[in-house]
């Protein structure tokens, strides 16, 4: 597997990644990643094997930090690391960018996501509407 940074020709399967995803919950994440592609890739980084994308990572930056937009792996390849390696790349990033932390934010319901954060050491910090801010 190999982790590279997003580039325009994947442009079809990262949004067939990001339909699998937010099809039904968010049309509008869809349309969003359909718009401004080239704008969201600047720091998106893709999980590969074989020409495959696997999984990625979606992140902005704010004040002191580096935000998780999106983070989404395949289900036929959760549970080997691949979200782990993405967020240790991401982690690189952040040191590069002279930032302090990585931020997200998930779903009170979500127990899965909450446990893969916790697993790799982020803490939530705040708790809003329907959603847990975290940090690590
Ligand atoms: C959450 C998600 C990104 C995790 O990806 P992944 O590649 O399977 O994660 P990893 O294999 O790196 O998991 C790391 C650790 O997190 C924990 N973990 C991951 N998925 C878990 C789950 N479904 N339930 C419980 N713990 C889980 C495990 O403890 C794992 O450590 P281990 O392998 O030593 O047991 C993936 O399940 C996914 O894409 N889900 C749908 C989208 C989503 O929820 N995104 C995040 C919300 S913003």
């Amino acid at each position: 597997m190999k982790i590279r940074k997003a580039e325009l020709k994947d442009k079809e399967q990262i949004i067939g990644l990001v339909k699998r995803f937010y099809s039904r919950s968010s049309p509008k994440t869809v349309e969003a990643w359909n718009k401004v592609y080239e704008k969201i890739i600047k720091l998106t980084f893709i999980a590969e094997t074989n020409k495959k994308i696997i999984g990625f990572i979606a992140c902005s930056t704010k004040q002191n930090s580096i935000y998780i937009d999106d983070l989404y792996v395949l289900k036929k390849y959760r549970g080997k690391g691949v979200a782990t390696s993405l967020i240790r790349f991401i982690n690189s990033i952040r040191k590069k960018l002279k930032k302090k932390y990585i931020i997200g934010n998930v779903r009170k319901k979500d127990r899965p996501a909450i446990k893969f954060y916790e697993n790799i050491g982020f803490k939530i910090y705040e708790t809003k509407d329907k959603k847990l801010r975290i940090k690590k």
